[in-house]
């Protein structure tokens, strides 16, 4: 989350919003009476969120007219840009035709299973037709409704899509007058209603709508349920995140990994770099092992893990983000099934692994590789049996009251980047770490 300076208005004022964005949930708006829709029931929820627990991972994509300029999807704001300066960038926005199919193959190549791609940044721009405004792409130089060929890229690769859309807008003149103009603010909330109106009722089934920044307005100025309840009466599958200010189905920690307590469900996006929008100079790689341990312990938190592309203005995907997805997806290709319909793990604890969990069958995730014997503390389950993922060769162990130690391993990974042991347990797996800490160990007991 950018927590920077609008020009348009106070520090304190968009500090404040936006931290509400991403603040801990609260069930009531702001004339405090509990929200209650039909997609707030446990039993929907569960059922319009069944694949997208199990899919773990996807892509996001910026894209945008910042992608031109390359400094950053916040460059209009920070760099201090005029609208009118801005917005001649429309004119040299000319993507090539159908770029998305080459993302939608990207990600599936690397294991994902969902897309999620800015339909209007905060730069106003609308990369799909719209008929609240001149300023989108089919109607400037790029001619074409890029959502439209998102949407098609997606649905071929066999991928589920949805659509971020930010409601803060620095192009639209109410973008910042809504907070203290009535009538700008009634204006502002029918465009961006009936923008989610269009993108809920022109390209089909959509499966996800990613709400972003809300700065200048709250959940009520905002007629956030007035918003969801549309959008739920259009789209009766979709799933909706909570940066409309409502709690939504799920919560999106941003650049961390930060697993929400007990069931909500949450989704941890993050770029590859230090940008989400193509920014030229950003060498800020994280590398493919990072990114797979950051896969890893968004499936051990039971959480979800959406990693992000900023496509340059022609719609090619930066060469240093193919070659880490490309990586990433030949680990995918042999372990996505230790990953994908994942549950959360109570098992966290080690120097050197993360886990994830699928009922009595616990992986163990090693990214730092200790040699011929590897030990997890505190696992007090009993176990099974073990084996090495990769070619399903049986592990020895001994498990006594404080660890278990799988031994005859090989002295070096056998793996690229993690390589991963099943362990079947008697019982769901837990990790008692307070009973190994008890003075019983010292003693040898
Ligand atoms: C924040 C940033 C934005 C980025 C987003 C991704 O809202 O303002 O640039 O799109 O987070 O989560």
């Amino acid at each position: 989350m950018q927590n920077k300076i609008s020009r348009r208005d106070s520090l304190a004022l968009l500090g404040s919003s936006v931290a509400m964005a991403v603040a801990p949930l609260n069930h009531f708006t702001g004339g405090g009476q509990p929200i209650r829709t039909t997609s707030n029931e446990p039993a929907d929820r569960a059922r319009r969120m069944k694949w997208w627990h199990e899919a773990k991972f996807g892509m996001f994509i910026h894209w945008g007219l910042y992608s031109v300029l390359g400094r950053h999807e916040w460059v209009m704001e920070v760099e201090g840009i005029p609208v009118a300066e801005y917005q001649m960038l429309a004119k040299q926005f000319t993507p090539k035709p159908n770029a998305a199919r080459d993302w939608a193959k990207l990600a599936r190549q690397a294991g994902m299973k969902y897309m999620v791609m800015t339909t209007k940044h905060h730069e106003g721009f609308c990369l799909f037709d719209t008929q609240y405004t001149q300023y989108c792409a089919p109607k400037q130089a790029c001619g074409r409704d890029l959502v439209r060929e998102y949407v098609e890229a997606a649905r071929a690769e066999g991928l589920r899509f949805g659509f971020y859309h930010s409601l803060m807008d620095w192009h639209h003149p109410d973008g910042a007058r809504c907070a203290h103009d009535e009538a700008a603010r009634k204006r502002f909330v029918e465009y961006i209603h009936g923008q989610i109106r269009e993108l809920m009722t022109n390209y089909g089934k959509v499966d996800i709508l990613w709400y972003d920044v809300a700065w200048p307005l709250d959940a009520k100025s905002w007629e956030s349920e007035k918003m969801n309840t549309m959008v739920f009466q259009l789209q009766p599958d979709i799933i909706v995140n909570n940066r409309n200010l409502l709690p939504g189905d799920f919560s999106t920690p941003e650049q961390e990994i930060v697993a929400e307590k007990g069931d909500r469900a949450w989704e941890a996006c993050m770029t590859m770099n230090d940008s989400w929008g193509y920014h030229r100079a950003d060498d800020a790689w994280k590398t493919p092992k990072t990114i797979v341990r950051n896969l890893v312990t968004c499936a051990q938190g039971g959480g979800n893990y959406l990693l992000n592309i900023g496509p340059k203005p022609d719609g090619s995907v930066p060469e240093e983000s193919v070659r880490i997805l490309t990586a990433v997806g030949k680990w995918m290709e042999k372990h996505g099934s230790a990953i994908y319909g994942a549950e959360r793990s109570q098992v966290t604890e080690s120097l050197f692994a993360n886990f994830s969990r699928k009922g009595n069958t616990l992986f163990i995730h090693v990214h730092f590789w200790p040699g011929s014997t590897v030990t997890v503390g505190g696992l007090r389950t009993k176990v099974k049996s073990a084996r090495l993922f990769k070619n399903g060769q049986k592990v020895d162990f001994r498990q006594d009251d404080f660890r278990v130690q799988f031994t005859g391993l090989p002295e070096r990974a056998p793996d690229e980047l993690v390589s991963v042991i099943e362990v079947e347990f008697e019982s769901e797996p837990k990790q008692d770490m307070q009973f190994v800490r008890k003075e019983k160990k010292r003693e040898g007991v």
